[in-house]
């Protein structure tokens, strides 16, 4: 790994590669940075993301305050893009796992660098849907940019999917028994479809972040498969097109993905004699980040050729044509394109054991430490040279103890006011956000080139009693 220190850092700077040129950082791979490729420290001693002062942005926009850098987002959309044109001859295709962060902005930047989309619920496919038709595409583009998802799709959400004619990932025998009933109650062409399996391979992340092994509620199990191959065959309605499966995330190794690949071949060539015409694989997402200084996952196109070589082994191997190969990373595009800035309130200090110092966000704005126990890294964007001389607890402001952000984070003596910079939090963090304690979601903004623009306005209080009703029989 090159991009972040190997040993204890003392200051911010030590976050930044400093002794690589402006050029070497844009080309590595951003999942292995923990910060944006364009963080720098400028005159002020300030953090500098995209060009933008964070302490201005945070001045400006408030805080707690999601920092989208879009050269990271494009670098990492680019690297799996040309990764796959360099090392897989067939045809392929990338698709973002929405459910990393899903808005309109993310989709319009994503978009426009040629990527497709894979979303798993009504809402997802709405956002999608409509930023493609905002951007101008077309009814057919915007059907074959995107994949639907999802183990337990209602009626309502599969009749919207095949209104707008994307493909359908299906997941199980209702919705497979449901979908050819709809398709059989329409005049229209046949619905394009994947099947997913559980391909029973254990990797090594987080228990609730594992798919792939058997004893998971996705997909069907391999047993199932030939008879869903079966009843496929006698479906006109239904255009199966290929399988999937993912294994997990934030994942490091690339044998589990490279096992998927064997595995997801010999299924598409029983497919095949099944007489399907099976012509895509889709081989999921879980290409690890770098989250602090000891995460050490491969590259965005170290990932792409492991991949790409086990396909063309496994077709070589069981004497079919390469598919159409498809990938559908989410963390590993969008996580180290994001910090979010917190500012410094109050501080408890209990001798000979912790100290606290809260911000002003926490478990609505990041879920992922309570959820997963997941680590993050910080920096003190407003004195990025200061020395870290002081171990401290980063809590959040929710009524659980649990809400932490960062246990024994380093960092030099602070004071209310103060920025706090948490590294890599793109993906699952405004996708996961809630208004526990009803505290507004944050605003993001989209940085690049010293302009920053507003994709996410703050949440009011007034957006938050939207929804509410209050009864009649309640008034006076
Ligand atoms: C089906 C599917 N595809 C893709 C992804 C994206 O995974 P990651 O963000 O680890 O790349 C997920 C994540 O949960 C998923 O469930």
């Amino acid at each position: 790994m090159i991009a972040t220190p190997t040993t204890k850092p003392h200051t911010g700077k030590d976050y930044l590669n400093l002794t690589l040129t402006a050029t070497d950082k844009l080309e590595r791979s951003p999942n292995q940075s923990l910060l944006p490729l364009t963080a720098k420290i400028n005159d002020k001693d300030h953090l500098e993301i995209g060009g933008c002062d964070i302490s201005a942005l945070v001045k400006q926009f408030g805080s707690p305050l999601y920092i989208l850098d879009e050269v990271t987002l494009r670098t990492a959309c680019s690297q799996y893009r040309d990764g796959f044109k360099t090392h897989y001859p067939g045809e392929s295709q990338v698709i973002y796992a929405s459910k990393a962060w899903s808005c309109l902005a993310v989709v319009g930047v994503i978009a426009s660098e040629k990527l497709g989309f894979d979303v798993v619920s009504g809402g997802e496919l709405y956002t999608t849907e409509k930023a493609l038709a905002q951007l101008g595409d077309s009814s057919q583009e915007i059907a074959e940019k995107i994949y639907f998802h999802g183990n337990n799709k209602s009626v309502e959400e599969l009749k919207q999917a095949i209104e707008i004619g994307c493909t359908i990932i299906v997941d199980n025998w209702l919705e497979l028994e449901t979908l050819t009933q709809l398709g059989n109650s329409q005049s229209g062409s046949s619905i394009p479809i994947l099947i997913r399996l559980t391909p029973g391979i254990e990797c090594h992340t987080h228990e609730y972040i594992r798919t792939g092994h058997l004893d998971s509620k996705f997909g069907f199990d391999p047993n199932q498969l030939q008879a869903v191959f079966s009843y496929i065959a006698q479906q006109n309605v239904l255009d199966c097109r290929g399988l999937h499966a993912h294994i997990g995330s934030q994942i490091f190794e690339r044998q589990p993905h490279q096992d998927l690949a064997g595995v997801l071949v010999e299924w598409l060539k029983i497919g095949s004699e099944s007489g399907l015409n099976l012509r895509e694989l889709n081989i999921g997402g879980g290409l690890g980040i770098c989250y602090t200084e000891a995460d050490d996952p491969p590259s965005i196109e170290e990932w792409v050729k492991a991949v790409s070589e086990a396909v063309i082994k496994a077709c070589q191997r069981c004497e079919i044509p390469l598919p159409k190969l498809i990938a559908e990373p989410g963390r590993s595009l969008i996580g180290s394109a994001c910090v979010t800035a917190y500012t410094v309130g109050s501080r408890k200090e209990i001798p000979q054991l912790r100290t606290y110092l809260a911000v002003d966000g926490g478990m609505s704005d990041n879920p992922r430490p309570i959820t997963y126990q997941s680590l993050y890294r910080v920096v003190l964007g407003n004195r990025m040279s200061a020395e870290m001389t002081e171990t401290v607890t980063i809590a959040g402001k929710h009524c659980e103890s649990g809400d932490i952000v960062i246990k024994d984070a380093q960092l030099p003596q602070t004071h209310p006011g103060d920025i706090l910079v948490i590294m890599g939090t793109g993906a699952y963090n405004y996708s996961m956000a809630s208004n526990y304690n009803r505290l507004s979601r944050p605003a993001a903004v989209l940085v690049n080139n010293g302009e920053a623009n507003l994709i996410v306005r703050r949440e009011t209080y007034d957006d938050l009693i939207k929804q509410d009703c209050l009864p009649q029989r309640l008034l006076p």
